[in-house]
């Protein structure tokens, strides 16, 4: 009761609610042209996330696949230095599939919590251990040639190597998790990973969906449907969104087609009713897998004008469109932060009043 009067007067402001999901992107260690990413690449990645016009809230967390720098046995990839410079969250990625062994990954983690301290470890709000590793050794997985991945039990193996390496560090606390298709979730065959994990990273694609009826028209069912069948398999455990998205431009699958149209639709039918809501990555800010002839990106060349308007419909219930201006500072931007500051100051002192 005594934090009544603050916590009203904080909701008000709109404060309370910020930051209770995370909002982001996918990003892989290499760029649309195989080479690895640098910390620069990374960084004009970040920002342009965080900049993009008009967009629902503000896209600070990153998804990463890896914690190794490209072509390096186990450096830690410079994904890191550029999220402490934009002030990036991260869930971290541990590659899991054609190894017997996922030490140099453990190995670039440490590096990175010895080198960085809690600049890095402060960003970080969960780590997968594994991406589709089961998907690709399903039967989907092998008809589309999806390539190496890994069984239940290996999985489960690494989970608990990452859980007793993370032991004893700053980020001993931080959900442990494995990211799959809905598909490898609701598999029977795959039900330890579940109860090993702390959460369930689930990847959505409609537009894959060819047995399912996946017309654009149908996408929210099609959603749903995929979602809902993770849910069931989760039981109690949370369900974040680690990939969704639908591609500008490709190759036809089943009934759905790849246009910008359809992937506006797609934001604002999709995209638009869980931002905010529930933690979601979404993919992708930029395309770097030159062999995906489906092509997802939202912006073109990392301009913070994406390819088409982010905004979401007013009762959708994602938040508010940000950066409706260019970002360079204006006096209006100026004066706001100060009033938000002066906001949050009478705040502290209205909390330790109370208190
Ligand atoms: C953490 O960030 C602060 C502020 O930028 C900097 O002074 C410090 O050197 C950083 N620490 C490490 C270990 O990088
Ligand atoms: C279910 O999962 C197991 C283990 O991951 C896999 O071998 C099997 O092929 C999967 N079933 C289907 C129908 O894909
Ligand atoms: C829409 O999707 C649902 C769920 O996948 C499916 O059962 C239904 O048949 C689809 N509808 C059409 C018209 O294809
Ligand atoms: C998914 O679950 C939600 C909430 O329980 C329900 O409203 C919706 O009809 C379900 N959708 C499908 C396609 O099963
Ligand atoms: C995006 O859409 C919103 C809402 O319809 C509109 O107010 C805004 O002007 C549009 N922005 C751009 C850059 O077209």
């Amino acid at each position: 009761m005594r934090f009544a009067v603050p916590l009203a007067v904080v909701a008000s402001l709109g404060l309370a609610l910020a930051d209770q999901s995370f909002l982001g992107f996918n990003s892989g260690a290499t760029t649309d042209s195989k080479k690895p990413k640098k910390q620069a690449d990374f960084e004009k990645e970040f920002d342009t996330a965080q900049k993009l016009r008009y967009s629902p809230g503000l896209f600070n967390s990153v998804r990463l696949y890896t914690n190794i720098q490209a072509e390096t046995t186990d450096t830690p990839i410079e994904a890191f230095p550029a999220a402490i410079k934009t002030n990036s969250k991260l869930l971290l990625g541990i590659w899991c599939s054609g190894t017997t062994s996922i030490k140099n990954e453990l190995t670039a983690l440490s590096t990175a919590i010895t080198k960085y301290g809690s600049n890095f470890t402060n960003l970080v709000v969960g780590i997968s251990v594994g991406s589709e590793d089961m998907y690709r050794i399903s039967d989907s997985g092998i008809k589309n040639k999806a390539g190496v991945g890994q069984g239940p039990t290996t999985m489960v193996k690494f989970i608990k190597d990452v859980r007793a390496s993370l032991k004893g560090t700053p980020l001993s606390n931080i959900p442990v998790g494995h990211v799959d298709t809905w598909t490898a979730w609701a598999n029977k065959s795959n039900k330890a990973v579940i109860d090993e994990v702390d959460f369930l990273g689930t990847n959505l694609f409609p537009y894959y969906e060819d047995d399912k009826g996946n017309d654009i028209s149908n996408a929210t069912s099609v959603f749903e449907y995929a979602l809902n069948s993770t849910k069931s398999a989760a039981g109690k455990k949370p369900v974040w969104i680690t990939e969704t998205g639908w591609p500008l431009t490709g190759p036809d699958f089943g009934q759905a087609k790849a246009t910008l149209d359809n992937a506006r639709t797609y934001w604002n039918t999709i995209g638009c009713t869980i931002f905010g809501r529930v933690n979601v990555w979404w993919y992708e800010l930029h395309d770097s897998n030159p062999d995906n002839a489906a092509k997802f990106g939202v912006t073109k060349d990392l301009s913070t004008t994406p390819q088409f308007n982010l905004s979401c419909p007013a009762n959708s219930g994602a938040p508010a469109s940000i950066n409706l201006q260019d970002t360079k500072k204006s006096a209006g931007s100026i004066a706001t932060v100060s009033f938000m500051s002066i906001a949050v100051m009478c705040l502290t002192w209205l909390f330790s009043a109370v208190a």
